[in-house]
């Protein structure tokens, strides 16, 4: 409902991003449970809690969404959602479908994480064309529902690939109010951005520049977005770092880098929960104790199976470790955590049968009856990853593109005795965390392997100030910061 004339600028908040804050699974009895989204993109945004009139617009994900979306009108109140009021809209399947795996997961994904074998893809059809029309269509009805339900000068934070094109629509539809985009990915390189059909490319760029500003992860992502702004839209770029500016048409956006961190509170008081233990003592039996009869060292990497995450090499890795330095060998346990993810694109399912194929082959090679050298676990569980943080000697995050990476922050923060980090230098946590980690070339097995081994050897003391300063680093724009310092500078 919009404020009167007298009080033109509100101090709402919307957000729009295609998962929201909370997502239902419907039971065979008609019951709806709801669960906590997970990703980085929540947990930024967590930081918009109760207490506030904030909207958060998100899409109806599944079925469950979908009844509970029918069964409120598609609006669930605070008490429903544990924090936000959320409007969840039902798009229709097929056009929710030809958007998000379509057109956001398996091309613009895909694209900024350079993940085609150009050899066979991408190939712009005619199927293509009709998902992008639903990827329209998809994005106008997030601009209707906010421009439905923003005050007067109200602010909107859009978040994500999948909502490129809602700022200029919202921007046509509701020119008073403030507007922010954030990419939680990395940008693609102009060249690489170019595969796209070329009025695509165009109308993502033009979509965006409807923002008063949009923000990037790091300086890097950033950079390139401005760099495709020049190449594909001939538009002007003008500053350095935090004070670039983009020039089309006649308006100005202003780019943002607004680098996400850990949730250093939140993370320590749930890492010492009881259910954690539990799992801990779990692991621990699974990790079990090397021939010297201590516990063995723990190589671990919590991901979804993505992909990007680059979990195959990371595996790879670790067997050439076994291999070249048979020293390790019943010494060390590699818990490798891969939850699936995308599991509707055939792309996504190859992967994540080859990680357990590799992991199975390492164990039978490598393995002994007391020793089982990778632990690897499917099931999401938040609660064992958290345990996993706190063994960890060494975290493995290893990706081949990574907006972020929240799991290089998380695990410093949490681990009991501190851990050494294995980090590529693709990750936009590479950025600021690199003077403290053991940086690899993602595509490089064996220096990955070299590096996991140099970051095993570290002895106690060391690893426990590295990951001291990591820790520190990581803190350093908690979740709420991170969505003040944006509010700030849109205001
Ligand atoms: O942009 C990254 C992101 O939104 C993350 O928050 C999260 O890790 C991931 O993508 C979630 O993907 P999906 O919603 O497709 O499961």
């Amino acid at each position: 409902s919009a404020s009167s004339a007298s009080s033109p600028v509100s101090s709402q908040v919307l957000v729009a991003s295609n998962r929201g804050p909370v997502s239902y699974t419907r039971a065979e009895d008609g019951t709806l449970t709801a669960k906590r989204g997970g990703g980085g993109l929540v947990s930024g945004l967590s930081a918009i809690g109760p207490g506030t009139d904030a909207v958060w617009v998100c899409a109806a994900l599944g079925e469950g969404d979908r009844e509970a979306a029918r069964r409120t009108g598609g609006r669930l109140d605070r008490a429903e959602t544990g924090g936000q009021t959320v409007r969840m809209l039902d798009i229709p399947a097929e056009t929710f479908e030809a958007a998000y795996h379509g057109v956001a997961n398996s091309v613009l994904w895909f694209t900024h994480h350079m993940l085609y074998q150009t050899s066979l893809e991408p190939a712009f059809d005619d199927g293509f064309t009709d998902q992008w029309a639903r990827y329209e269509t998809y994005n106008a009805a997030f601009a209707d529902a906010l421009a439905q339900e923003a005050e007067q000068g109200a602010t909107v934070l859009v978040q994500d690939y999948h909502l490129t094109l809602v700022p200029l629509l919202l921007r046509e539809r509701r020119p008073d109010l403030r507007i922010g985009h954030f990419s939680h990915t990395p940008w693609a390189p102009a060249d690489y951005y170019g595969m796209l059909p070329d009025d695509v490319a165009a109308r993502v760029l033009r979509g965006m520049l409807g923002a008063d500003r949009t923000a990037f992860l790091t300086t890097r992502w950033a950079r390139l977005f401005t760099e495709c702004c020049e190449r594909v839209l001939g538009a002007d770029v003008t500053g350095e770092g935090g004070t670039l500016a983009v020039t089309y048409e006649g308006r100005t956006t202003r780019i943002g880098v607004h680098p996400l961190g850990a949730d250093g509170d939140f993370l320590r008081e749930r890492a010492h929960r009881d259910d954690v233990a539990e799992r801990m003592a779990q692991l621990r039996d699974q990790v079990g104790t090397g021939p010297d009869g201590l516990p063995r060292r723990t190589l671990v990497r919590v991901d979804r199976t993505e992909l990007s995450k680059n979990i195959v090499r990371g595996l790879h890795a670790y067997r050439r470790l076994l291999t070249d330095r048979p020293e390790w060998r019943e010494h060390v346990v590699h818990l490798a955590f891969a939850y699936p993810s995308r599991q509707d694109l055939a792309v996504y399912r190859d992967y994540t049968a080859e990680v357990g194929r590799v992991a199975e082959e390492i164990n039978s090679a490598f393995g002994t009856p007391g020793w089982t050298p990778v632990v690897l676990h499917v099931k999401d569980d938040f609660a064992r990853s958290l345990a996993a943080y706190r063994m960890a000697d060494v975290a493995l995050v290893n990706p081949i593109r990574d907006g972020m990476n929240l799991v290089a922050k998380e695990i410093p923060v949490v681990s009991d005795e501190g851990c050494a980090l294995v980090l590529s230098r693709e990750a936009g946590a590479h950025e600021e965390m690199a003077a403290d980690a053991f940086c690899v070339n993602p595509f490089d097995v064996r220096q990955t392997a070299d590096a996991v081994h140099a970051a095993l050897r570290l002895d106690a003391p060391t690893r426990a100030s590295h990951s001291r300063r990591l820790a520190e680093t990581a803190t350093a724009h908690p979740p709420t910061r991170w969505l003040l310092d944006q509010l700030r500078e849109l205001a």
